[in-house]
């Protein structure tokens, strides 16, 4: 440990000012428009250390004993904010009020070491920017034909082999890691056309980048949770413990970002591709490290996002053979009406036949969305429509993990996994996407939408028609869930895959 002295001395220093500042200030006491008394979700710093580490299920359980699904949180630090799981405010915060809730200072500090100016860490000209720019792309019929084509491959030539060979040998495998590497390959393949081939040979290469963005995204998450928001700069500052480590991961991220934006830039002169980066690069006044951002950012949307949807998709599916046999059947009249074989590729026209499919993987994403609380900063003073007041500068998150949890908006049955619910005379009917804001909501909606059931429901059809998967999870546990910037699992999900008969 290469603590001095003088590192050591100036830590407790800064800590003890912070501790007085903080605990020994009186607290608040704010009031609604209606002059409510507001409802505490953390309001004493010892509930919220307690609850930390279950930080999804402890929130939802105090939200949904909150009359509008809302909680006011205070926190040292002059950290204040709402929490709401009502689709009334989300709607307001990210479309009617939009200009009002911005990401904002706070997130924009927490996630700069990791994202930079990407997508996702911006608000202004420079997300309006890269918004426009990335949409021409993704609404592009080259775009879908490429995504269609690349799934395909990583299917064919990499996922299906591993597992069949996994089937063989009896190996357990971590279905949770092959999905991550399966995103991956895909986004850089779609995004940046660069194939970094991490479900290559037997699944385990560029092991070292993928932990390393993992661990980044982890910690850098992380930062949300100090009971003293500061506390992350001095640790930053003395480069101790979490953000030393956080530190040496972002390190390893940017070395592969900077290495596919040299590479590109390089071959600028001779190739024209129309890939979602050569849109960027194309504009001269943007910046090496500027790009490296984009690449990060498109890394982290196309990367956790379906790995995680479909991880807890095929852990539910494990207790339900009743949803599994249904999703088979529509399969087979998919493929009878179609006069397809197993393994022959779907076509964009017969993934978009697969409704209870579709209905089965949002399902899963209601109960388990890969991204479950999202976070905006409140410009300027506000009522929202349940009256709550929230000031200028406090925090405002919607929660889309307790909002699949909440009988007020999805009924007695809410923690039931029931795809059933989303079809309407044999078609997925769509949700509002205020009640559902898996996706997000309003002018900052998710750019990857289709791209992402695309590739969702090719997977899950082609890995479901030829195997079985027996989840290993000790005493028949749910996984455990781990907040990440991502609902990812701690410790992965570990299977035992078999072959089904297939029937000539
Ligand atoms: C199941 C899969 C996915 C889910 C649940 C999902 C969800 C979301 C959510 C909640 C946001 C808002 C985040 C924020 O506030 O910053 C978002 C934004 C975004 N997503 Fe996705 N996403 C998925 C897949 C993808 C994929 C595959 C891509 C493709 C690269 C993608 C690209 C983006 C982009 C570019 C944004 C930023 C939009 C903006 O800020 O204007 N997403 N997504």
């Amino acid at each position: 440990m290469e603590l001095t002295s003088f590192q050591a001395i100036l830590f407790i220093f800064l800590l003890s000012i912070y501790l007085y500042i903080f605990f020994l200030r009186p607290k608040s006491k704010k009031t609604t428009a209606h002059g409510f008394r507001i409802y505490p979700l953390v309001g004493t710093l010892p509930d919220f250390l307690r609850n930390r580490h279950r930080f999804l299920d402890w929130s939802t359980g105090v939200l949904s004993g909150c009359p509008t699904n809302t909680a006011v949180f205070h926190r040292p630090g002059k950290v204040h904010g709402v929490i709401t799981a009502n689709p009334q405010i989300v709607e307001h915060m990210l479309k009617s009020n939009f200009e009002n809730y911005p990401k904002g200072p706070r997130f924009r500090i927490l996630l700069t070491d990791f994202l930079g100016k990407g997508i996702f860490n911006t608000d202004g000209e420079l997300w309006r920017i890269q918004r426009k720019t990335a949409s021409y792309e993704f609404n592009t019929k080259s775009l879908r034909n490429f995504v269609m084509e690349n799934v395909y491959v990583e299917l064919q030539t990499r996922l299906i082999p591993i597992l069949e060979s996994a089937a063989r040998t009896d190996r357990v495998l971590d279905v949770q890691d092959i999905l991550e590497r399966f995103a991956f390959d895909n986004i850089c393949k779609v995004a940046f056309n660069v194939d970094p081939g991490c479900l290559g040979g037997d699944g385990t290469a560029g092991a070292e980048f993928m932990q390393a963005f993992e661990d980044a995204a982890t910690l850098s998450s992380g930062r949300f949770m100090y009971a003293l928001p500061s506390l992350f700069a001095i640790k930053k500052f003395l480069n101790l413990g979490s953000e030393k480590k956080l530190r040496k991961y972002i390190a390893t991220v940017h070395e592969f970002a900077d290495k596919i934006i040299r590479t590109r830039l390089e071959e600028k002169a001779e190739k024209k591709d129309e890939d979602l980066l050569s849109r960027f690069i194309a504009n001269s006044e943007n910046s090496a490290e500027f790009l490296r951002d984009i690449v990060i950012s498109f890394i982290l949307a196309g990367r956790d996002t379906t790995s995680s949807a479909l991880s807890w998709f095929f852990w539910l599916l494990s207790s339900r053979p009743d949803v599994e046999e249904r999703i088979l059947k529509e399969l087979e009249n998919i493929r009878r009406q179609n006069g397809k074989s197993i393994g022959e590729i779907y076509s964009f026209d017969e993934l978009r036949e697969m409704h209870y499919l579709h209905a089965a993987i949002s399902e899963a994403m209601r109960l388990y969305p890969p991204v479950p609380v999202d976070t905006k900063a409140c410009k300027e003073n506000d009522i929202l429509p349940d009256g709550t007041v929230i000031g200028k500068d406090w925090f405002i998150s919607y929660h889309t993990f307790a909002m699949g949890r909440m009988e007020s908006i999805w009924g007695e049955d809410c923690c039931e996994f029931k795809p059933e619910r989303w079809i309407e005379n044999g078609i997925c009917k769509q949700e509002s996407p205020f009640k559902y804001p898996v996706f997000h909501a309003g002018p900052r909606m998710c750019l990857g939408k289709d791209m992402a059931y695309i590739q969702m429901k090719s997977i899950a059809a082609s890995v479901l028609e030829r195997f079985g998967m027996d989840v290993l999870l000790e005493n028949g546990n749910p996984p455990e869930p781990l907040l990440s910037l991502t609902l990812r699992m701690k410790g992965g999900l570990p299977v035992r895959v078999k072959e089904r008969i297939i029937w000539a």
